[in-house]
């Protein structure tokens, strides 16, 4: 890749809309926290934790990501690392970033929801404010969980309904298809909140479907395995529907042996609203400009899909379409250069 587009593809207006705040937690943050709460880890140092980092699946990344965020116990340990990201995002050029979190990673462990939710708003609030960077909340449900358990979390969240825009599914996807929460997604979207979900990523196409058709969510995490099945892949084209995807996700996780094997302009290819993304940044050695970076190192990708790839960051946010249209102009701009 020359100089040149390695430079408009960290410097250009992007926005971020797939991350887990807890898989931003790098190692030099982890042991620092559990040092500040005394908090003994099974690592004994930010090297060998590091060094655990050989994922084979995602199964075998969230058994050390929820070790990692065994940290979290203080309401300033969740503005720390939302801060930390915030700075990181910041240096990428993301002017709005759309974060996840996992409350039942944190209320399971007896941290009260109300102590993660609002160190990691106060974060969010400083840098709109500092910065005018705009951000969202979604809260994941643990999909590994019980229906009845992601219900007794939205009761748990809706004193703390000003502080996040929608809902999301995470964690282990094979053998907990999207049916399993369409209920509680039904009472979401009657409560007006915005829905995502992670579908195809190590799982089949058609929880890709039933996340479209039973729990109506909006767009797409990952998704990758769509092109599984040409008839899905053609109606997330028609129907507009955003992918979020991931790429050094992917290849960590061994969901792509490598990273030119990745599907990336595959899917652009195929018509559909792609966008780029670091899911989960410290573990997978990298941010989002990393992300865009090496996948347009190893794969034939051009400036025009930077544009196009952009463009689609802000196109497929929840941001109002006001804002959207400045963030638009915003890229217009920076690409008319
Ligand atoms: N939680 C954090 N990262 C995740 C991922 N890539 N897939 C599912 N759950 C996650
Ligand atoms: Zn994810």
């Amino acid at each position: 890749m020359d100089a040149a587009l390695r430079d408009i593809l960290i410097k250009m207006p992007k926005a971020e809309l797939h991350m887990h705040i807890e898989g931003s937690l790098e190692p030099e943050l982890i042991f620092a926290l559990a040092k500040r709460n005394g908090v003994t880890l099974d690592y004994p140092s930010v090297e060998a934790l590091r060094r655990a980092y050989a994922f084979t699946d995602l199964q075998s990344f969230l058994d050390i990501y929820y070790a990692g965020a065994s940290v979290l116990l203080k309401e300033q340990d969740f503005y720390d690392m939302t801060w930390a990201y915030l700075e990181r995002a910041r240096a990428d050029n993301v002017r709005h970033a759309e974060i996840f979190f996992d409350p039942q990673t944190h209320t399971d462990r007896g941290v009260p929801f109300a102590t993660a939710i609002t160190g990691i708003h106060r974060a969010l609030r400083d840098a709109e404010a500092k910065w005018g960077m705009s951000t969202g909340l979604i809260m994941c449900f643990l999909r590994h969980l019980s229906e009845e358990e992601a219900f007794a979390t939205l009761e748990q969240a809706m004193p703390h309904r000003d502080k996040f825009i929608g809902v999301g599914l995470d964690s282990s996807e094979r053998g907990h298809p999207p049916e399993k929460f369409a209920r509680v997604f039904e009472r979401c979207r009657e409560l007006g909140l915005r829905l995502v979900a992670h579908a195809g990523e190590e799982g089949p196409p058609e929880y890709i479907r039933t996340a479209l058709d039973l729990l109506k969510v909006e767009r797409i995490d990952h998704g990758v395995r769509c092109l599984e099945d040409s008839g899905l892949t053609q109606r997330l084209a028609r129907e507009k529907i955003a992918l979020t995807v991931c790429p050094l996700s992917n290849v960590k996780l061994r969901v792509f042996d490598k990273a030119s094997d990745h599907n990336l302009l595959k899917l652009i290819e195929a018509g559909l609203a792609v966008t780029v993304n670091s899911d989960d940044p410290a573990y997978f050695g990298g941010y989002v400009n990393d992300n865009f970076v090496q996948m347009f190192e190893v794969l034939p990708l051009e400036k025009n899909h930077a544009y196009q790839l952009a463009r689609n960051s802000f196109s497929a946010s929840f941001l109002d379409n006001q804002a959207k249209r400045k963030c638009l102009d915003e890229v217009d701009a920076f690409f008319e250069q």
